[in-house]
């Protein structure tokens, strides 16, 4: 199928002109000023869209196993929702429960990925540590074509990694030449706190944020980033949602250590006031983790996009409905964790932050795709408009509106953390593997068609990293 993108102008990380773009076989063939349509060539007229590199989510939960439960949307539903939304690709989470052998849940999570309309990777989590899991690690590498690995030092006797595991495992991944990653909260204040307040009888979702303060996270990034420091390998930051831990990227960075960070639309646009509702499907409904914060949190984690200390965002998609919730109605540690996001984004990121004069339209498109395409060596296949790459686009409208509704939206979850935020700026087409897969609200996507993303590991630039660890003195951790 041949496509043919008339009159647009490009907008990539770095530049933008007015072009042509014309997709065949699932690629870019060509960019270019009054290109030739080709003999059966579908048109799609772009007049005054913007045609960007389609979204890259880095972190999704599609039908995971989580908390007693399993997430609502599925890898169909979700991708499908993602590409209504301007997403093309996605990076979810192999989790395999402890004990269980990396490759099996590997292979598990491939087989309920096959639905997927949307192309998607993995990244695999570490939830223990034995000779075992060191080989998988490997074999997941050199034959998988995964290149990241996920650490959560929260969930305490479920899937949190301990600082042991965190060693041998960024160890492993150093030599392997593949990306650690970690949500950073402390699994055992955690803990502590959710036991402290349901013996004070606090037992709803108010409790979720007074279980999880700020310096909850902020010392679980400076542990992370300390042991990622001192063995010598890069550290990745899902979710960062405070002033704390974008202060000690921030930091770390300065230092020369490579760190990085992503944030969520909702930490940086809702507080932690939604908590304190007396609707408890309300509160419920925000219920996620690292929960939304005061206020003041969002001023740094916009100016950590801004200066370029985190590079990335993500939606954290893990979907409960209402009845799901409702398992938490007498204990908000059992209330499954985790909200939606992957439709909106896009539309969110570019309202509150282009509308805003905060980001350029530039800036946009490298923390919504770029930038995780580089990160998780995916670039310049995807997050480029370059011919040869992949034709994964977005035809971007900064006129068009939206008012955000869970009436309305694809997700499969009966809730919605942007409930009627209006948004100006949206996706009018969508376009993977060169196929318009939804056409001005026309959702056209087909179950299947998305495909695997293997992503290929570091290992000589990683050697190189090592030598300097070893050469010399542990850099400097910063404080
Ligand atoms: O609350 C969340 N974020 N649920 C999904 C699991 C995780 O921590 O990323
Ligand atoms: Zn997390
Ligand atoms: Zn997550």
């Amino acid at each position: 199928m041949t496509l043919l993108i008339r009159g647009g102008t490009v907008v990539t990380h770095e530049e933008s002109y007015r072009a042509d773009v014309l997709c065949g076989d699932g690629r870019i063939l060509a960019i270019g000023e009054n290109l030739e349509l080709p003999a059966g060539a579908e048109v799609l007229e772009a007049g005054d869209l913007l045609v960007m590199p389609g979204g890259i989510d880095p972190h999704t939960h599609m039908e995971l196993p989580f908390m007693g439960t399993v997430a609502s949307e599925d890898f169909y539903s979700g991708t499908a929702a993602g590409l209504a939304g301007g997403t093309t690709s996605i990076i979810d989470f192999v989790i395999p429960n402890p004990r269980q052998s990396l490759l099996e849940a590997f292979q598990q999570w491939r087989g309920w990925a096959e639905k997927s309309a949307a192309d998607y990777g993995f990244h695999v989590a570490v939830t223990w540590w034995s000779e075992q899991v060191s080989e998988e690690m490997g074999v997941l590498v050199r034959e998988h074509g995964i290149n990241s690995f996920k650490h959560f030092m929260a969930y305490k006797n479920a899937i949190m990694a301990a600082d042991d595991t965190l060693v041998a495992s960024f160890e492993r991944c150093l030599e392997l030449g593949a990306m650690p990653t970690v949500h950073a909260e402390n699994g055992e204040l955690v803990d502590h706190l959710q036991r402290k307040l349901l013996a004070q009888g606090i037992t709803g979702p108010e409790a979720h944020p007074l279980s999880r303060p700020a310096q909850v996270e902020g010392e679980a990034a400076s542990r992370a980033i300390s042991i990622a420091g001192t063995l010598g390998v890069p550290l990745y930051l899902v979710h960062v949602s405070t002033e704390d831990a974008v202060e000690q990227i921030r930091l770390a960075r300065r230092n020369g250590q490579p760190v990085y960070g992503e944030v969520l639309p909702g930490h940086l646009l809702l507080d932690d006031g939604v908590y304190q509702s007396a609707d408890w499907q309300f509160a419920a409904g925000h219920v996620m983790s690292p929960p939304f914060r005061p206020a003041h949190h969002q001023r740094a984690l916009w100016q950590g996009l801004q200066s370029g200390d985190l590079q990335t965002t993500a939606t954290d998609h893990c979907c409960f409905c209402a009845e799901q919730k409702a398992a938490g109605r007498n204990d908000f540690s059992k209330i499954p964790n985790g909200t939606a996001g992957i439709e909106d984004r896009m539309a969110v990121l570019w309202d509150a932050g282009v509308n805003s004069g905060k980001l350029s339209m530039h800036e946009f498109v490298a923390i919504t795709s770029t930038n995780t395409a580089k990160l998780f060596n995916l670039y310049p296949r995807k997050g480029a408009v370059r011919v040869g790459a992949d034709a994964d686009l977005v035809l971007w409208d900064p006129q068009g509106s939206r008012t955000i509704s869970a009436s309305t939206h694809h997700q499969n979850v009966d809730f919605n953390i942007f409930e009627g935020r209006q948004v100006l700026g949206v996706p009018r087409h969508t376009i993977s593997q060169g196929r318009l897969v939804c056409c001005d609200g026309d959702l056209r996507a087909v179950r299947g068609a998305g495909r695997y993303l293997p992503r290929p590991a570091w290992p000589s630039a990683y050697q190189a990293l090592q030598r300097r660890a070893e050469q010399q003195q542990p850099l400097p951790v910063a404080r």
